[in-house]
């Protein structure tokens, strides 16, 4: 069943999980406050499509101008009236979604349901801000969504099953297994691998080793796929630390404190993959891999 999918925010994880929506045969109406990220993603979709599919990601076998024919971009928040679904993904910060959340429910329609894509903040405190909570649910899509399998569903205290139910099935049309949790701070991924993460960058500011050789160290030493900061220059230094101040803000406990080395790297606009240089120095379309090992 193809739906009408309202994708809200167009940076790392938006612009993913709406080409993931178009391949699967929905309908995206792709919404940023900036004209220019949504530019960006339109130019970028050809060659994202490429890239994902050489790394085995399912998404079809339409061409890049088919789905586009799928994918409206708007600056609009009133283009997402006609929404079955919104996939919320803007910043990695409470006041910012507060204020999409307050305005997109004068637009959508009240039995639009809400999977929002967040790295570390309670579901239960964005669906207070909705008038039908119970059809509020996290949908913590993995980085990069295309080649992810599974998508951490959180349930907040008021999700009903029937949203639940709705979730499975329509992350199951994009090819993605649910891993039902309950909501706190971080859920499971990420109150685990923030940790890592940060220790790691604690290792390079204390001149323990380099990222690379911390990277290797965790990589081959004990078979992850990623190293810890490999995987934060994916992420965005920027969100990384965003995500480490939520968790540090709701659990009052220092082993979430943020190095200072990464808060450095973001204040001077080191913000990893997305900007050109984190950890490592990334060429233009570099994949999931690093490129400075
Ligand atoms: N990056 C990851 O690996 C990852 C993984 C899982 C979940 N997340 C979560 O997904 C969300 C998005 O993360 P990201 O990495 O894509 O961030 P990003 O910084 O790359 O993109 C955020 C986008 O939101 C847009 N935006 C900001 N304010 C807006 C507003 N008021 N209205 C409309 N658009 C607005 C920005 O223009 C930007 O394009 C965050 O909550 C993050 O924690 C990120």
């Amino acid at each position: 069943m193809a739906f009408v999918i309202g994708v809200v925010g167009a940076g790392v994880m938006g612009a993913d999980v709406a080409l993931q929506c178009a391949a699967a045969g929905h309908r995206v109406v792709l919404h940023d406050c900036d004209e220019v990220v949504l530019s960006r993603f339109l130019s970028d979709l050809p060659r994202s499509l490429r890239g994902y599919r050489l790394l085995g990601a399912k998404l079809g076998t339409g061409k890049a101008d088919e789905l586009l024919t799928r994918i409206r971009t708007s600056t609009d928040l009133a283009d997402l009236g006609p929404v079955d679904w919104i996939v919320e993904n803007v910043t990695e910060d409470l006041g910012v979604k507060q204020r999409v959340y307050s305005a997109l429910s004068g637009y959508c329609r009240p039995d639009t349901r809400y999977g929002v894509n967040t790295s570390c903040i309670p579901i239960t405190r964005i669906a207070a801000l909705l008038p039908h909570p119970e059809r509020v649910i996290g949908m913590h899509f993995m980085n990069p969504v295309p080649v992810k399998r599974i998508v951490e569903v959180v349930q907040g205290f008021h999700t009903d099953q029937q949203t639940i139910l709705a979730a499975r099935g329509f992350l199951a049309s994009l090819g993605k297994d649910a891993i039902v949790v309950q909501d706190s701070p971080g859920f499971v991924a990420n109150r685990l691998s923030h940790l890592f993460m940060n220790e790691a960058a604690f290792l390079v500011h204390d001149g323990v080793a380099a990222p690379a050789e911390i990277d290797a160290i965790f990589r081959d030493g004990y078979g992850h796929k990623m190293g810890p900061l490999e995987t934060a220059d994916l992420i965005g230094l920027d969100t990384v630390l965003r995500s480490l101040e939520v968790l540090y803000l709701h659990y009052q406990d220092p082993k979430f404190r943020c190095c200072p080395l990464l808060r450095k790297m973001v204040d001077a606009g080191i913000t990893g993959k997305k900007s050109g240089r984190g950890f490592y120095e990334y060429a233009e379309w570099s994949g999931t891999r690093a490129s400075g090992e």
